[in-house]
């Protein structure tokens, strides 16, 4: 008997960034954060997980490894150290399950067989790891049905999300906010364990169906420097993020990193403000927020030594235009609103421009008779993610 399950899972766009760890194993992040989770009708992660005791090597020997296509290639595990940990985890949990429910089939030890798809150019700064992380726990999950083992199902028939989001964020840190829809916060949490660094919906995609997201694909390149080696080194050597943080110095000990401090995290800051905006459904703030989020992400990278340039010219010229279409927004409406559009750039040169339905034609004609992009699209900024059948 075949044992599969499939699972797609969707990408997340951060208005309040996660940039750095004071745990690297764990993915435990230096700030909360805050993210807008996309239609996975457009950009997602499909993943199918197999076990199967009669998967054979090329010789015709029973096969003794798990094996991982991306996008169609094969990929090494072996040494990918984050990969690893998901899979042992998970199946450190089935294995349990077996042991407290005997009759359940061995499917433990067998061998599995991965495959993973994005609809979208992987590692270019697009949350390719969010999506995909977020995937392979709930198709893992799906396949070893953790659904009734693991805490906090909301029924029996569902995935455990809460108990998945702190497995997915073992893998990658933001893909603990690309199994839930809507608007997802990550509290930074202060456990040294992890168990308070968990996402939260903190508002369903029924909340603001106004709300949508504009994909600019300046390149579809991969990033020169990844998320995580990036952020580490910002870690240990920016002063502004550790201004950002509440830390004293660069390089602070772990424990200097507690929530509550900073300008992300302390009384009044970004998590505070983009909270607040959310629940209100006051797009104004939520734009202003958003934009300087977004500035002082890549200001920080830039005050990593040595410097971060994620975003490019394209980028900047985006940056530019948008902040062109807002003035004359805010002139035609006499100062009723100050923002129509949110830029937003993660690590790479690509923009998510958030806008409300009814000036989203408007900036899509004005990005693409300015910008040649590989492609243009607004998508709703809602989702869910789907367990597919077994
Ligand atoms: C700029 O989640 O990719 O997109 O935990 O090392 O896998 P790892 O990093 P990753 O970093 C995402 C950084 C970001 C901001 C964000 O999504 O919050």
């Amino acid at each position: 008997m075949v044992h599969q399950a499939t699972v797609t899972a969707p990408v997340n766009i951060a208005v309040v960034k996660y940039w750095g760890k004071r745990d690297t194993k764990l993915h435990l992040p230096t700030n909360s954060s805050l993210s807008v989770t996309l239609d996975q009708d457009y950009l997602c992660s499909t993943t199918t997980a197999r076990a199967d005791a009669a998967f054979k090597k090329e010789d015709g020997s029973p096969e003794d490894r798990d094996r991982l296509w991306l996008n169609g290639n094969e990929e090494t595990i072996a040494g990918n150290g984050r990969f690893e940990r998901c899979i042992s985890e998970m199946r450190a949990l089935r294995t349990k399950y077996e042991q407290t429910k005997p009759d359940a089939t061995k499917l433990a030890d067998l061998p599995l067989r991965i495959a993973s798809h994005n609809s979208f150019p992987t590692a270019a700064g697009l949350a390719s790891s969010a999506s995909g992380y977020a995937a392979l726990t709930a198709a893992l999950a799906a396949l070893y049905e953790l659904n009734t083992f693991l805490p906090s199902s909301p029924a029996p028939a569902h995935l455990p999300i809460p108990a998945l989001s702190k497995l997915a964020r073992q893998g990658s840190g933001s893909a603990c906010r690309s199994l839930m829809g809507g608007f997802v916060a990550w509290d930074m949490g202060a456990h040294a364990d992890g168990r308070d660094s968990a996402a939260r919906q903190i508002a369903d995609e029924a909340h603001w169906p106004d709300m949508h997201a504009i994909i600019c694909v300046a390149s579809a390149a991969k990033k020169a420097v990844s998320s995580t080696a990036g952020m580490q080194a910002t870690v240990a050597t920016s002063p502004l993020h550790a201004a950002r943080c509440g830390v004293p110095a660069p390089g602070a000990p772990v424990a200097a990193y507690a929530s509550g401090r900073g300008l992300v995290d302390g009384p009044g800051g970004t998590m505070a403000q983009m909270q607040d905006a959310i629940r209100r459904k006051d797009f104004d703030t939520f734009a202003e927020v958003a934009m300087a989020e977004s500035n002082q992400f890549h200001a920080v990278a830039l005050d990593t030594r040595p410097p971060i340039r994620y975003m490019n010219d394209t980028s900047w010229n985006i940056v530019s235009a948008i902040t062109a279409y807002n003035t004359l927004v805010a002139q035609r409406t006499r100062g009723q609103r100050k923002y129509a559009a949110a830029y937003t750039f993660d690590a790479g040169p690509n923009a998510v421009v958030y806008a409300l339905q009814s000036d989203v034609r408007e900036i899509i004609e004005l990005l693409l008779a300015l910008f040649p992009f590989a492609e243009g699209a607004a998508h709703d900024a809602r989702t869910g993610m789907q367990a597919g059948e077994r």
